[in-house]
């Protein structure tokens, strides 16, 4: 097992932060865990790290950094309706969703390039375009770090949310995911609710769009919106969008007409951040290497040599003008370490 002292994290995080870890270990197997447990390298600080794709780093992180790499995809189970795919929690989210599609696999095609690890999916329950990881989620596995031993968690015990979970709650930092098991279903099943993802499928004229269309679709999308972390630092959304009940959203609605807002299932309205963070005039605004994405408002990017605490700066201003806007508290999806 390799320790590495001192190592920069830039290439490690998708906001492209310069910090340094003092101790970073790429596991890429379970007996590896095993032998942390009983080494000494085993500080009280760590921090799991999957691809880096949902975090800012504030300073330099003063203990031993576990980066997730534990490969491998394999079918568990299946009968004629659906096949039960386990894959490790290093395996990049992606490479899961193209040997879906590639076999026709239906669930997780709506997330299509998601950046990031499969074993980070769950943390938030990632989620888009009408899909969530929640809905086609079977189990994990994984350790606990404080009681050093070997735990699956069903479904049921994961306490799924909107960009929740129990993992980012009372498990936070504790628990080490090592595979995810999924269920997913071999008779076509489109989710095409999404008006942006509606709006495509008629302009290309499809009737009985297959996996692989609908993946297309998903990747045209968010290619035309979202920046590239390759080219442009980010970490997705900054911040959640913020959920109300009908009652007040129609109270703010008095005042702002144009407000953008959708029901959820359980009744109350899910507001657009990106709207509220555009409508105080935030959209494209950059300070130093800081900015408001041009396309997407919710989306803070690093042009270059931005620091994690200019990053953070930069977010509790839009934070403020939305609450001095709107009344509204924005909180923060991104992990901020
Ligand atoms: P990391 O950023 O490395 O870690 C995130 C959190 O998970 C940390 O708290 C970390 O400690 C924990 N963690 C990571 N791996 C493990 C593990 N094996 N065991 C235990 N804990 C672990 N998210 C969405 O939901 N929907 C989107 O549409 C979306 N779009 C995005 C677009 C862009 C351009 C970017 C940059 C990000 C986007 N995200 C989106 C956010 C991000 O891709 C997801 O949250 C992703 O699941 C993070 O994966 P990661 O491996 O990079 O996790
Ligand atoms: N909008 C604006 N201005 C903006 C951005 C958005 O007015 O600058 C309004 C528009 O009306 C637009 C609507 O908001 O139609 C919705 O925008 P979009 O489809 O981009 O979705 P979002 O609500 O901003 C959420 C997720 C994304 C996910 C998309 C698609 C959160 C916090 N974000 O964004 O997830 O990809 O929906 O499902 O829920 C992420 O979590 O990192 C992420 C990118």
């Amino acid at each position: 097992m390799q320790i590495q002292e001192n190592i920069s994290l830039k290439k490690y995080n998708t906001f492209g932060i310069d910090v340094k870890a003092r101790y970073f270990i790429e596991l890429k197997n379970e007996e590896q865990i095993e032998e942390i447990f009983s080494s000494e390298v085993n500080p009280d600080k760590r921090f799991i790290l999957g691809g880096g794709s949902n975090i800012l780093f504030t300073k330099n992180y003063e203990g031993l950094i576990l980066k997730n790499s534990i490969p491998g995809i394999n079918k568990l189970t299946e009968d004629s309706n659906e096949v039960l795919i386990e894959a490790g929690a290093g395996v990049i989210w992606q490479d899961l969703v193209n040997y879906c599609v590639r076999n026709n696999y239906w669930g997780i095609e709506n997330l299509s390039i998601i950046p990031g690890t499969v074993g980070a999916a769950p943390i938030q329950n990632i989620g888009a375009y009408g899909q969530e990881l929640k809905n086609m989620f079977h189990s994990l596995t994984g350790y606990d770090l404080f009681k050093k031993v070997k735990k699956t968690y069903i479904k049921e015990d994961c306490q799924f949310g909107y960009r929740d979970s129990i993992f980012k709650n009372s498990l936070k930092g504790n628990f080490l995911i090592t595979s995810v098991q999924l269920n997913l279903s071999k008779r076509p099943n489109p989710i095409l609710s999404y008006q942006h993802v509606k709006d495509e499928i008629d302009k290309r004229n499809m009737k009985n769009p297959t996996i692989a269309q609908i993946s297309d679709i998903i990747c045209d999308i968010r290619n035309n919106k979202l920046p590239n972390p390759s080219k442009i630092g980010n970490a997705g959304s900054f911040f959640k969008n913020p959920e109300m009940s009908e009652n007040t959203f129609m109270h703010l609605k008095k005042d702002f007409e144009d407000i953008k807002g959708y029901k959820t299932e359980s009744g109350n309205v899910k507001i657009s951040a990106g709207w509220l963070i555009e409508k105080c005039g935030w959209k494209g605004k950059r300070k130093g290497d800081v900015a408001s994405f041009e396309k997407q408002a919710l989306i803070l990017v690093n042009y270059g040599n931005a620091t994690g605490k200019e990053v953070l700066e930069f977010a509790e201003e839009v934070k403020k003008s939305v609450k001095e806007k709107f009344g509204i508290l924005l909180i923060e999806e991104i992990n901020i370490i």
